[in-house]
């Protein structure tokens, strides 16, 4: 049991990555809140995990909405009476071409997938700093950094987590907290799956693993940075990406 009664709160983890997350973590003894903007998902998802065994409870949140975080982690606080781990993981994409996209799909995705992982990780450290420890993990994407066509908003979103991230590890590491990042190729979840096929098969050629990811490589690579395994790592993008950034 590597995360023995260790409480981890997972944003987006209604589905996907998050979710698969969430199976991973109650595996190895994390009592998960698994907060996400779907309530009607997210309910579903905790209900097939409640069947496996293990502590998930479900916390809705709009990670963009700073009153929605800070009353999310306050309730996570009084039912687990504490929070070890933050997975930032929420994210969203509005593709469009630079010349096509709206500036309120711009703003939509930056609001999600960089403020959001500010104000999640702003509202668990000063709980962390207290304890003298904890772990901060957030998503970033090949994406931010070597770009993708049609996602000028995601790429800038994702590059900045790792800004971020590299930032508050300096900031924190003297205060025992953990901040790093995980940097995701193209895994198989509803946000690759809804590409069209042709241009799923084009991208598999050119990842030198020569297939997509599965959920389960990014959740044990959140498993790993929120485990004591990584005690010594900070401020580091972790590629999981089967080889694309080479
Ligand atoms: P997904 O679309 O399956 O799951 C995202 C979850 O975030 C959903 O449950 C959704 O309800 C939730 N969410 C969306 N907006 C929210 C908000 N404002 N507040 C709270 N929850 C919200 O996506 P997937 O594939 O599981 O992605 C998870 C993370 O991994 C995202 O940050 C994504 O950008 C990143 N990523 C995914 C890759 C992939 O290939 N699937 C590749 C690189 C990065």
């Amino acid at each position: 049991m590597r995360l023995e009664n260790k409480v981890a709160i997972i944003t987006g983890a209604a589905s996907g990555l998050g979710f698969e997350s969430a199976k991973r973590f109650m595996e190895e003894g994390a009592k998960v809140a698994l907060a996400d903007f779907d309530e009607k998902v997210g309910n579903e998802s905790v209900e097939e995990l409640q069947g496996k065994g293990g502590i998930v409870e479900f916390f809705k949140v709009d990670v963009a909405n700073r009153d929605s975080v800070d009353s999310m982690v306050k309730n996570v606080v009084d039912k687990f009476g504490t929070v070890d781990i933050l997975i930032n993981n929420a994210g969203i994409t509005r593709d469009a071409m630079l010349t096509k996209m709206s500036v309120e799909n711009f703003q939509k995705v930056i609001d999600v997938n960089l403020t959001g992982v500010f104000h999640c990780t702003q509202a668990v450290v000063p709980y962390m700093i207290e304890k003298g420890k904890g772990k901060i993990i957030s998503t970033s994407s090949v994406s931010g950094v070597y770009g993708n066509i049609g996602q000028t908003n995601y790429a800038a979103s994702k590059a900045a987590v790792v800004g971020m991230t590299k930032t508050w590890a300096k900031e924190l590491a003297r205060k025992g907290i953990n901040v790093n990042a995980v940097v995701p190729g193209f895994i198989a979840t509803n946000m690759v799956k809804s590409m069209p096929e042709k241009v799923i098969n084009n991208l598999v050629k050119t990842i030198p693993a020569q297939e997509l990811g599965k959920p389960e490589d990014i959740a044990n690579a959140y498993l790993y940075l929120a485990s004591d395994e990584a005690r010594y790592v900070h401020g580091t993008a972790l590629h999981v990406d089967g080889g694309i950034m080479m």
